[in-house]
């Protein structure tokens, strides 16, 4: 009874209901930071799982090898990827173990092809590792169709046409948002001063032919979100739309690839002020294109089995 009557004093006060519900999504938003230290990848390798570890170290020593400028490097990646190969020999044919000895035999043959120095430890190691395909850098071959979409780091140096972006917006409003709140927005970068400081600030831009680039900040409004069990409503729905948007402007050969905003928040902060966003706006991720060039290099990226990503419950 007190507690029916608590509810409704509630509702007519908004300013104290307003109150609770802050509390709320306090301890929701809370609930996610102990979850994220809980479980986050220092922690999952606590527990003896490199999988993801792995993925991250294969995928960078696979940009080292699409570079324009081939140089020696990763080499305290390549070591890193054999002391977890060595530590968990049982391992070796999961995909991500599998993926990592392919990705040193990639290393090693880029070092050898080019006369580049390996520790003599580290070479017998990976000489002596089974021969695996996957990982590695490949020539992108221009083809339309949905699985031809690659992310691409080197463009064409041209402006992008006013009705190739026309065509990518129809897909970007076409895609659905939770409750068709259409929270989201697409900026296109045109001022010099704010391209430089997105080359700046976007931490992984390292590959990127920043000359050619145009960036398209993908944003989503807070002011759109009802209460905690939509705290991660923006950031789903930027997905959603920025994945038409890059599917459409592949349909048009135009190149891109998605460009995580990772900043720290007074960073975020920084950068939301000067380009002029809403308070309550928030980047969610930004995507640099460009037309798709002749002779361009992609990581391999190889895909888990289907038999990993599927679940039956
Ligand atoms: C949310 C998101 C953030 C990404 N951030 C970056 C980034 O900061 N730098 C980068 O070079 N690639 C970035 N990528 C591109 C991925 O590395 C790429 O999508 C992945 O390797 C799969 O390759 P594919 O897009 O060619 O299929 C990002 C991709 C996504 C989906």
């Amino acid at each position: 009874m007190a507690d029916k009557s608590f509810h409704s004093s509630l509702k007519k006060n908004s300013f104290l209901r307003r109150r609770v519900k802050a509390i709320k999504n306090y301890k929701e938003f809370m609930g996610d930071a102990a979850d994220f230290n809980r479980y986050y990848i220092e922690k999952a390798e606590l527990k003896g799982d490199y999988s993801y570890r792995l993925m991250l170290l294969v995928h960078s020593v696979e940009k080292g090898l699409c570079s324009n400028k081939p140089r020696a490097f990763g080499k305290s990646k390549a070591k890193q990827i054999a002391e977890i190969l060595k530590s968990s020999p049982e391992k070796a044919e999961e995909f991500e173990y599998a993926l990592g000895i392919s990705a040193l035999k990639a290393w090693k043959a880029f070092h050898d092809e080019h006369g580049y120095d390996i520790p003599e430890d580290l070479y017998q190691y990976i000489n002596n590792l089974k021969t695996i395909d996957g990982a590695g850098c490949s020539l992108f071959k221009k083809e339309k169709s949905f699985f031809g979409r690659r992310s691409v780091r080197d463009f064409e140096n041209r402006e992008i046409s006013s009705e190739d972006i026309d065509y990518a917006l129809k897909f970007f409003q076409a895609a659905p948002t939770a409750c068709n709140r259409q929270m989201c927005s697409v900026y296109r970068v045109k001022s010099e001063e704010a391209k430089r400081l997105l080359i700046e600030k976007i931490m992984g831009i390292s590959g990127f032919n920043t000359e050619a680039v145009t960036f398209f900040l993908i944003t989503f409004d807070i002011a759109s979100l009802d209460y905690f069990g939509e705290r991660n409503q923006g950031y789903l729905n930027v997905g959603l739309t920025a994945m038409n948007f890059a599917n459409a402007l592949h349909q048009k050969g135009i190149g891109s690839c998605f460009l995580q905003w990772s900043n720290k928040r007074r960073d975020d902060k920084a950068v939301r002020e000067k380009l002029g966003l809403k308070k309550s706006e928030r980047i969610g991720v930004v995507i640099g294109a460009g037309y798709y060039k002749e002779n361009v290099k992609t990581p391999n990226s190889v895909r888990k089995p289907i038999l990993q990503i599927y679940k039956e419950i």
